[in-house]
């Protein structure tokens, strides 16, 4: 079957704001992007996502959204970012803008006209609640910034009323039930969309429906905000009835109407649910992050990692596609997280990325992971900058916690972790600005950085190249069947991509150790070809090995 082109494309997720600054003042700008795109073209790179950059008071470094239709100055102009659009698309490279739909700034147009009084016409542009009998907030809802005291609502003196805000109070939840703004969000896209935009990364999208009466959460107050009684309950406003009704709506407003790609955050989504939204015969989203690999604190065993490909390359069989990530701006960089950012930072961010780009669906790239980037680990809670971070800490010590035991318990999952300054080279700053950048520098540039790396024999950017070039040279990376092999393996993860023209055989070791395997007895008589590996070091013919070296990763073609 014919694919769709972002089916076959090869993401890139800009973080604008740590990627690279052009006129000194510490922020990275449209600018700097500009500067880049050659570098982009070179990774083999057919798709920009950026995270938002639209005119914001950047309580949430964007997210929090003051005119859906102006670029923030902090990143350029209008005028700018059209040029960058003309550039990148004469280069091929598609731009997808990431779009918040759940939540505005409280500094937008029509919250600041909403709080004004309980008649203006943009009062149901939110959600508004009078308070309980006892002045209280309307439900137990705690925010998932744990900001405040944690709760999800916020008084407003003007009215007398409370609004509902599941992230910061500085960021109001619209009212998806009310139709001028259902009306007024269509517009926006479309105008976006008409500018010449691809698409849209669609931020918390499987929460815009509330549930009926925002009846109070069932789950047992946890600390640290359960000391206030509320409770961050970060599903009850996911996956709600009439959400799917919602997205139907906008896909045939909107999206329909578009050569377009959409990919969907769903955070408390499982496979059981996802069909729904990505079965394309339903009309709603091309695809989704998921978050049971990549969100979840515990650290995922090697089996659980399979256990969870599988179940979501299944819902391929069912006119659905998939997308293939393992960290984002919210998350850890992917080598400290799933790798070993020490003595096998770049065999094992190379086997990472294998993964990544050569299972089926679409691969996103997050900025510096193609140069192994690591996280960071700042000394205080002053070096950090984000709200989840900053406001569970704050909360944690209220409730009694020890700074020291705080810190240790947020830093390895800090959002920061990502958003620190992409590293280009071993001058000050990592040569991202000549000023005082936004946020530190992590202080392993001198050794981590764009320059070394292309410098290096060992460069985990070629090595990127590499992947990125598998999947134009080798339909069966975008089109094969999917088959693992030694399931069971605790280490080694192994799998076939089969389609009519050839097979790709794809072997790694995602572990520290060397590993001892009997190779399956259907491959042995094959004559494989060595397509890729990142062990140079290692025979190239699959005669004979037994042992494969911690984060190897290798890939074999067998034409047929
Ligand atoms: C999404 C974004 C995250 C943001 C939140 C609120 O989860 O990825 O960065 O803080 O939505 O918009
Ligand atoms: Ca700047």
């Amino acid at each position: 079957m014919q694919k769709k082109w972002w089916q076959e494309a090869v993401v890139y997720q800009i973080y604008c704001k740590s990627f690279k600054d052009t006129n000194g003042d510490g922020v990275g700008d449209l600018a700097g992007v500009m500067e880049k795109l050659p570098m982009l073209k070179e990774l083999g790179v057919t798709c920009i996502w950026f995270n938002p950059i639209y005119k914001s008071p950047q309580v949430d470094n964007g997210y929090d959204i003051s005119d859906y239709q102006d670029i923030d100055p902090a990143y350029g102009t209008i005028e700018q970012f059209k040029e960058l659009l003309d550039k990148a698309h004469a280069m091929g490279i598609r731009v997808v803008m990431d779009l918040v739909l759940n939540h505005t700034s409280d500094e937008h147009p029509w919250f600041k006209e909403s709080r004004k009084s309980k008649d203006n016409p943009y009062r149901n542009y939110y959600v508004w609640r009078a308070p309980k009998e006892n002045g209280k907030e309307p439900n137990n809802w705690g925010n998932y910034f744990y900001e405040g005291r944690g709760s999800a609502w916020q008084f407003d003196e003007a009215t007398g009323e409370y609004y509902l805000h599941n992230y910061s109070w500085k960021m109001p939840d619209v009212n998806w039930e009310y139709e001028p703004l259902r009306q007024d969000m269509y517009k926006m896209m479309r105008w976006w969309l008409d500018l010449g935009v691809d698409g849209f990364r669609l931020d918390a999208i499987n929460r815009l429906k509330k549930p009926e009466g925002l009846p109070d959460s069932k789950m047992p107050p946890a600390p640290p905000v359960g000391i206030y009684g509320y409770v961050v309950d970060r599903a009850i406003c996911t996956n709600v009835p009439g959400i799917h009704e919602l997205l139907r709506e906008i896909n045939k407003n909107v999206w329909s109407k578009y050569d377009m790609m959409t990919v969907g955050e769903t955070g408390n989504l499982s496979s059981d649910g996802a069909l729904d939204y990505i079965c394309q015969d339903h009309n709603e989203i091309d695809m989704v992050f998921h978050f049971e690999i990549g969100k979840n604190p515990k650290i995922i065993t090697v089996n659980e990692y399979k256990e969870t490909q599988q179940r979501w390359i299944d819902l391929m069989k069912h006119n659905a596609w998939i997308s293939q990530f393992l960290t984002n701006h919210d998350s850890p960089r992917q080598v400290s997280r799933f790798g070993n950012d020490g003595e096998y930072r770049v065999p094992s961010a190379k086997m990472l990325a294998t993964l990544v780009h050569t299972m089926p669906g679409t691969p996103f790239i997050y900025q510096g992971e193609e140069i192994g980037m690591t996280n960071v680990y700042f000394d205080t809670i002053d070096d950090y900058n984000e709200r989840y971070t900053v406001g569970k800490y704050n909360t944690m010590i209220e409730a009694g916690e020890k700074p020291e035991v705080a810190l240790g318990k947020l830093r390895a999952m800090s959002r920061d972790n990502a958003r620190t300054p992409y590293q280009w080279d071993g001058t000050d700053n990592a040569g991202f600005t000549s000023g005082k950048p936004w946020i530190k520098v992590n202080p392993r540039y001198p050794e981590i950085n764009y320059e070394r790396d292309r410098a290096s024999a060992d460069s985990i950017f070629d090595y990127y190249k590499k992947l990125t070039g598998l999947r134009r040279e080798h339909p069966a990376v975008i089109d094969g069947d999917f088959r693992f092999l030694l399931y069971d393996d605790p280490k080694i993860v192994m799998f076939l991509r089969k389609c009519a023209r050839e097979t790709l055989l794809v072997v790694t070791n995602f572990s520290d150790d060397p590993v001892k395997v009997a190779f399956p007895e259907e491959l042995r008589a094959n004559k494989w070809k060595r397509v890729l590996t990142n062990r140079e070091d290692t025979a190239p013919s699959l005669e004979g090995r037994e042992e494969w070296l911690p984060w190897e990763a290798e890939v074999y073609t067998l034409s047929c």
